[in-house]
């Protein structure tokens, strides 16, 4: 048996080469120091994703199609809901696992964001970006945008009342952006907010194939690179640039990095099956003409959703609206007797009290 894995291997070695490639593989060293395991929390929580979604795929449903629910969770039936929302909540309370796995999914995705961003503090905080790095710096930095873009398009395939108030936000800001946003809103959504229905299956495709096929292409490019330049390390006895200390690939390294990626796992497992995180049921599937005040997003997007909330709600708008219809607007009638109000119908407007415009407006006087 084991004259014939030589013989095997020997085969292989006489098309390919492979004894030379895998002897230099196994040789490499990787830096001993805790830190340089901050990627690796990152790269196993892809993989749980990968492990997990697959699963979700199984029973998701990708349709705004209405249904009437008439399933185990007694508050909702008899509730319009659409086919995305019902099959996630039988996910969710029918289906053996699917809860866990649902969970396990969606801590993943805040585990796998927050890991980069630790990681991408090491490498910032210790130089690591610079020359001859810096390519890698950035293949990183477009992986967290895409994940963090990924996220929120996964949060958005239940089509529950939070969800959807994200895709209205996410919708708004499409539209914000100068010249292209407004056709680029309408194609995305099929038409004006809340669109004709096709945003769920297409946001389906980007998150379950294209997006994560770009993040597995980019990650294989980021190990490659790194692979090649060698890690950095901290300064030290017989380190240098071009030479780094630690322990090789085989048998040290493997056997470290395993156990690692089983610690990931179950702890990922423990948040799962006993920390509950978006319990959609309890929502309700989304129906655009309810608002919920509560509405919060997964941290990773705090920035965004921060921002939002800081900008005071000014209405910024050229000339249009004020000065065509300054000479109609009524005397005495409220908003157009303001001194300021005239004056940004000369202009470029902000105008802190205009109808609609969030905290900022006020009662018509
Ligand atoms: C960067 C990678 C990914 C991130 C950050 C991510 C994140 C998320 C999040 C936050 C949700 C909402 C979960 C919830 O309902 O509470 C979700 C849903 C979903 N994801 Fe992913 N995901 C990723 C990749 C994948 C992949 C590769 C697949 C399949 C192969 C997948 C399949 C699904 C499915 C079917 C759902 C909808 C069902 C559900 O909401 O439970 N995801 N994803």
């Amino acid at each position: 048996m084991e004259d014939r894995g030589i013989e095997l291997a020997r085969w292989f070695d006489d098309r390919l080469g492979v004894a030379r490639i895998s002897k230099t593989a196994l040789n490499k060293i990787f830096p001993d120091h805790w830190s340089f395991l901050l990627g690796e929390i990152a790269m196993y929580s892809f993989a749980i994703i990968i492990i997990t979604g697959i699963f979700l795929t199984l029973f998701f449903v990708p349709s705004t199609k209405e249904v009437i629910y008439n399933g185990s969770y007694v508050p909702l039936r008899g509730q319009r809901v659409s086919e995305a929302y019902q099959s996630t909540v039988d996910i969710s309370l029918n289906v053996r696992a699917g809860l866990v796995m649902r969970q396990m999914h969606h801590w993943a995705a805040d585990i796998f964001a927050a890991a980069i961003v630790v990681h991408l503090c090491r490498i910032f905080f210790t130089g690591a970006f610079r020359r001859p790095r810096e390519l890698n710096y950035m293949i990183g930095l477009t992986m967290l945008i895409l994940v963090i873009v990924n996220g929120f398009i996964g949060y958005s395939l239940p089509d529950d009342q939070i969800s959807g108030a994200g895709l209205r936000i996410a919708f708004s800001i499409f539209l914000s952006i100068p010249i292209i946003g407004t056709w680029g809103a309408f194609l995305l959504w099929g038409g004006n907010f809340p669109g004709n229905g096709d945003i769920i299956p297409r946001f389906y495709s980007l998150h379950i194939l294209i997006l994560p096929a770009v993040i597995a292409g980019l990650l294989a490019a980021h190990l490659g690179i790194m692979w090649h330049q060698k890690h950095t390390d901290f300064p030290g006895k017989d380190k240098s640039n071009r030479k780094v200390v630690g322990s090789s690939f085989w048998p040290t390294y493997t056997a470290k990095t395993t156990g690692y990626f089983f610690i990931i796992f179950g702890g990922l497992a423990l948040l799962g099956g006993l920390f509950q995180i978006n319990p959609i049921w309890l929502y309700g599937s989304y129906e655009p003409y309810k608002v919920s005040y509560a509405v919060q997003p997964d941290w990773y997007m705090g920035w965004l959703d921060g921002a939002l909330r800081i900008m005071p709600a000014w209405e910024t708008q050229f000339a249009s609206r004020y000065l065509i219809s300054a000479p109609f607007s009524r005397p005495g009638s409220g908003r157009r007797t303001r001194p300021w109000s005239i004056t940004s119908s000369t202009g470029p407007a902000i105008d802190p009290f205009a109808p609609g415009s969030g905290s900022g407006s006020c009662p018509s006087t």
